[in-house]
């Protein structure tokens, strides 16, 4: 049989293991033929395909991005594309496909098993804002750059007694402001999950003023928002799924930091940098299990599921469970992270 593999969405340090693991289980266990699909369903719409053999996958398991390419093209946007997917993917005699995303690639997955494309998904996205799994390969990566990031900005927040924002990814989640803050030690954390006071936060600043401690460090999520308001957004124009481009909230707190209190502050955006370059050790070996697992899924003819861990294990779930919903974070992980607030 052959099988396609894709990257579809904002790219994550993993891809390249996925892809790894799949040609390498697939060849040589089960005699696949493994093609790469290029930039996400992009690629099956316009017959862009790429090769893979041992060679072509080999050395790039540190790698970041995708040799595959990505897009966030939306098949369902065109009446007739599902069915132009259906057409190229028989012409190329691609059997199965493993779709490699966050929750708009793995939605159009489900939504061809409708139509007939057998499909397996890999969780992908720094976020870790999908359904049913404990975690998300990339997202490890990002945590430890956001946290390494925070390190830095604490000696020189204390050389210069200022107040220190760290705006970081995740879209509606805080996954990535929670775990970097409580690894980073910030002494506020603020997540879309938990509208924020601005006054709350001046009061956590304050407070660690009269302990003598006249600096801050604050990391706060790209979609976290004011009580009562909305999220910043960079830009209003969406993309095929519909998202906006989020962006600007570390500068709207600065500014309103500096006016309710007289303290320097200065606004750090990180941007890109935390999804970019290599995966650390731990997304290495998640984003392997997860390539395993999905060309063991094809193999056992398991198709419209998607693997995933829970706990230490992986298992697989049924895409239909997966798309659509949001994993919020943890609020007992925020609770013990708030201990260390102001
Ligand atoms: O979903 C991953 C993510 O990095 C989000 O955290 C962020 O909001 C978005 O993608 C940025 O996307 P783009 O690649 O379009 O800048």
């Amino acid at each position: 049989m052959k099988v396609g593999i894709l990257s579809g969405g904002g790219d994550a340090p993993g891809i390249n293991a996925v892809v790894r693991a799949i040609v390498r289980k697939g060849i040589q266990n089960y005699r696949y033929e493994i093609v790469g699909i290029k930039e996400g369903w992009r690629g099956l719409l316009e017959n862009e395909f790429l090769p893979l053999d041992l060679k072509a996958s080999s050395g790039i398991l540190p790698r970041g991005g995708s040799i595959l390419g990505t897009s966030r093209t939306n098949p369902f946007k065109n009446k007739d594309e599902p069915e132009k997917i259906m057409k190229n993917a028989k012409n190329a005699g691609i059997g199965a496909v493993v779709a490699i995303g966050g929750d708009d690639t793995l939605s159009v997955a489900y939504k061809m098993g409708e139509f007939g494309l057998k499909c397996v998904g890999v969780p992908k996205t720094i976020d870790n804002d999908l359904a049913g799994t404990d975690y998300t390969f990339g997202f490890n990566t990002a945590v430890s750059i956001a946290t390494e990031a925070l390190d830095r900005l604490h000696t020189t927040a204390e050389t210069h007694q200022r107040v220190m924002i760290l705006e970081v990814m995740g879209r509606y989640s805080g996954w990535i402001a929670l775990e970097a803050g409580l690894a980073g030690g910030a002494d506020v954390i603020l997540v879309p999950e938990k509208p924020f006071d601005i006054k709350e936060v001046c009061k956590y600043i304050k407070r660690r003023q009269k302990r003598g401690r006249n600096f801050s460090i604050i990391v706060v999520a790209e979609g976290a928002k004011p009580k009562g308001g909305q999220e910043i957004v960079y830009s209003e124009s969406v993309d095929q799924f519909g998202h906006i481009r989020l962006g600007g909230i570390g500068y709207y707190l600065g500014k309103k930091i500096e006016k309710c209190m007289e303290i320097e502050t200065r606004v750090v955006v990180l941007g890109h940098i935390q999804r970019g370059g290599s995966p650390t050790a731990f997304d290495r070996i998640l984003a392997t299990q997860f390539g395993i697992g999905a060309i063991d899924l094809v193999h056992r003819k398991k198709f419209g599921r998607m693997v995933a861990i829970k706990g230490n294990r992986i298992v697989s779930v049924p895409l239909k469970d997966v798309i659509g919903k949001r994993k919020t974070v943890d609020m007992e992980l925020y609770n013990i992270a708030s201990v260390f607030f102001g």
